[in-house]
């Protein structure tokens, strides 16, 4: 059977903006999560405490959190690499963080600059001090299906960096498909062998990227699995600046027009979610690549 209700982690403020060559303005962006707020979304990763060199994007953490973290029963995740990251996020008074792991050592090494057993070292101190903390934490995993350098990524090999993840104490998992190449059988061995491994669907969470036009087929086999959590960006922004060939994320809107469509609950009310992508699409000088903005918004 299918979830009554999918909770939508929303990442359009941090995975979309920060793969745009636009850095948007801290104010813009203030705005754009306050109206993803209006619109109902309850779960906004709102930006990353990473060296600003890596991503200048999101350089302006310090400025943003505490134009957003008043937002009264919104979840506002941020993304935390290492101490120094941790240390700037409970600073500003976060109550959510995220670290991000890789399946594959070349995606560890592009966007970390370490091996994946390095990067699992470097989470370990941030994910055991965030608990201590009361924090809940999410781990990523990112290229759990395929790879942009290694191609296919072996099922065994997932497990075994998800087992870590979940072992050092992280509340909940989110199973990236960065460059978009998960198709709905991979999806399902890699979640019975996670189950198998003794990771429960209950931790689990999607994140798939829609570059082969799978991203609602995979989630749906998700769904389908158990999975309760979905990650998706409004309007479809953003891929990964350190995966070349990684498109956008899912589409929020494309997930809210499924999920609705299937009786399943979200509590967005789509008009407003629509609204905002396509101004936001206006502010970024470009149309949002949604099929559903599109045949909502008319633009
Ligand atoms: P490094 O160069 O190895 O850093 O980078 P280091 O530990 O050697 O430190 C070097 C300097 O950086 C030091 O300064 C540190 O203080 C400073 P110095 O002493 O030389 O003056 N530094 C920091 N400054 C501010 N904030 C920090 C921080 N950490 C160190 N947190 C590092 C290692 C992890 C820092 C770097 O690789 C990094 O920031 N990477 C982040 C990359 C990133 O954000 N990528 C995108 C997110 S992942 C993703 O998008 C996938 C996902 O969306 C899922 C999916 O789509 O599949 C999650
Ligand atoms: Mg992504």
């Amino acid at each position: 059977g299918l979830p009554a209700r999918v909770r939508i982690h929303e990442v359009g403020a941090r995975d979309g903006l920060q793969n745009e060559q636009t850095v948007v303005p801290v104010e813009v962006k203030a705005e754009f999560v306050r109206r993803l707020a209006e619109a109902g979304l309850r779960t906004i990763e709102a930006t990353s405490f990473v060296h600003p060199k890596w991503v200048p994007q999101l350089a302006d953490a310090e400025q943003l959190f505490p134009l957003v973290s008043d937002l009264g029963g919104v979840r506002l995740p941020v993304l935390v690499p290492n101490e120094r990251g941790l240390d700037r996020a409970l600073a500003l008074g976060a109550r959510e963080v995220a670290v991000f792991a890789s399946a594959t050592e070349s995606f560890a090494r592009a966007n970390l600059n370490r091996t994946v057993d390095e990067a699992l070292a470097m989470f370990e101190p941030v994910v055991a001090r965030a608990r201590e903390e009361g924090l809940r934490v999410r781990g990523y995993l990112s290229m759990c299906f395929g790879d942009p350098w290694e191609g296919a990524v072996p099922v065994g090999q997932v497990v075994r960096v998800c087992r870590s993840l979940t072992d050092m104490g992280c509340d909940e998992l989110s199973l990236g498909d960065t460059i978009g190449v998960a198709t709905p059988g991979h999806v399902l061995a890699l979640l019975t062998q996670l189950n198998q491994a003794g990771v429960t669907t209950d931790r689990l969470a999607v994140h798939f990227h829609d570059t082969y036009g799978q991203a609602l087929s995979n989630t749906l086999a998700a769904l389908r699995h158990g999975v309760g959590v979905v990650d998706a960006s409004a309007g479809g922004l953003g891929g990964c600046p350190y995966a070349k060939s990684a498109t956008g994320n899912l589409a929020t809107e494309d997930l809210v027009w499924m999920l609705h469509g299937l009786g399943i609950e979200t509590g967005v009310d789509l008009g407003r979610l629509v609204a905002t992508s396509a101004w936001m699409a206006d502010r970024l000088g470009r149309p949002s690549p949604s099929r559903t903005v599109r045949a909502l918004a008319g633009t």
